[in-house]
């Protein structure tokens, strides 16, 4: 009895332990993760994303783009990075990305140049993360600290990527809706739409709505009328989202 109640407890406290360091592993992020595995990963990181904007300046939107558009689709996973495979078909070719999210070649090389410092250590979800602050600090945004330990996808998912991605002609209630489904308020949604205040829009996300609608200032409508022809020509021109601040 003494003995079996002993090996119960020793049991209990195995089964603790595991599963507290699966757990810190799995789910505990913190802004300290990677000092003692690799120190140098948050400077590397972000000369990389410094170089690709100081070579082209609307990285640095393309860049937050691209994390948000990862974490609104199974978390924050790198999942976006994912090209298909004969087991899934991937997020890139969804519709609110397919030849319109941009960097993936930077988390490319910013990958490239962390493994060489400490292989096997940083995942691709953090690599984003951090590219979206870095990307944000540079063209003189906000800044923030950001956790980390994100764990990167094995899978992605073209159906749920448009499912929960925003399009651009979805009116407010449906947006409203699937920024409620990721536990993000009305105006969280605002804020983060913000971010539209630098990059860059193709013609075919807003033509109808500089031809073919009134709620819209009739000014702007016409100026952006000039760049974004009614027929389908042009589906690609771009135009800056904020003509006053694009960079
Ligand atoms: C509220 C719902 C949203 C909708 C419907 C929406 C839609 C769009 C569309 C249609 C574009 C142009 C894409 C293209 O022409 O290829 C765009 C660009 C962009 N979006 Fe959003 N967006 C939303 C929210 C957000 C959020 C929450 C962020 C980030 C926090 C964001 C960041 C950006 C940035 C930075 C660009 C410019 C990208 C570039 O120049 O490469 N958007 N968005
Ligand atoms: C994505 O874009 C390519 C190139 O424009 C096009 O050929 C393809 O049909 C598109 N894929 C989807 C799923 O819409
Ligand atoms: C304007 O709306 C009509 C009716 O929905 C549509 O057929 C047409 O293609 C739209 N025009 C543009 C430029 O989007």
């Amino acid at each position: 009895m003494a003995s079996s109640s002993k090996f119960a407890w020793i049991a209990i406290a195995m089964f603790f332990a595991l599963f507290s360091l699966k757990h810190c592993q799995a789910y505990y992020l913190t802004p300290n993760y990677y000092d003692y595995a690799c120190p140098q990963a948050l400077s590397t990181i972000r000369t990389v994303i410094r170089d690709a904007i100081a070579k082209e300046r609307r990285m640095a939107a393309s860049l937050i783009r691209l994390h948000f558009h990862d974490c609104f689709v199974q978390g924050c996973d790198g999942s976006v990075l994912l090209k298909d495979t004969p087991w899934f078909t991937g997020e890139q070719t969804a519709l609110p990305n397919n030849n319109s999210i941009r960097g993936m070649e930077i988390i490319d090389a910013a990958k490239r140049a962390v493994e060489a410092v400490c292989p096997g250590v940083v995942s691709c979800a953090d690599i984003l993360s951090l590219a979206a602050r870095d990307s944000s600090e540079y063209v003189d945004g906000p800044t923030w600290t950001v956790k980390l330990g994100r764990r990167d996808s094995t899978t992605a998912s073209r159906d749920l990527a448009e499912a929960d991605l925003p399009i651009a002609f979805e009116n407010l209630d449906v947006l409203i809706g699937k920024f409620a489904k990721k536990g993000l308020d009305a105006k969280e949604m605002v804020v983060l739409s913000g971010a539209h205040t630098i990059g860059q829009a193709q013609c075919v996300t807003f033509r109808n709505r500089i031809y073919n609608e009134t709620n819209i200032d009739p000014g702007f409508a016409i100026h952006r009328r000039r760049g974004c022809p009614s027929d389908n020509a042009g589906n690609g021109n771009l135009a800056p989202l904020d003509p006053v601040t694009p960079n």
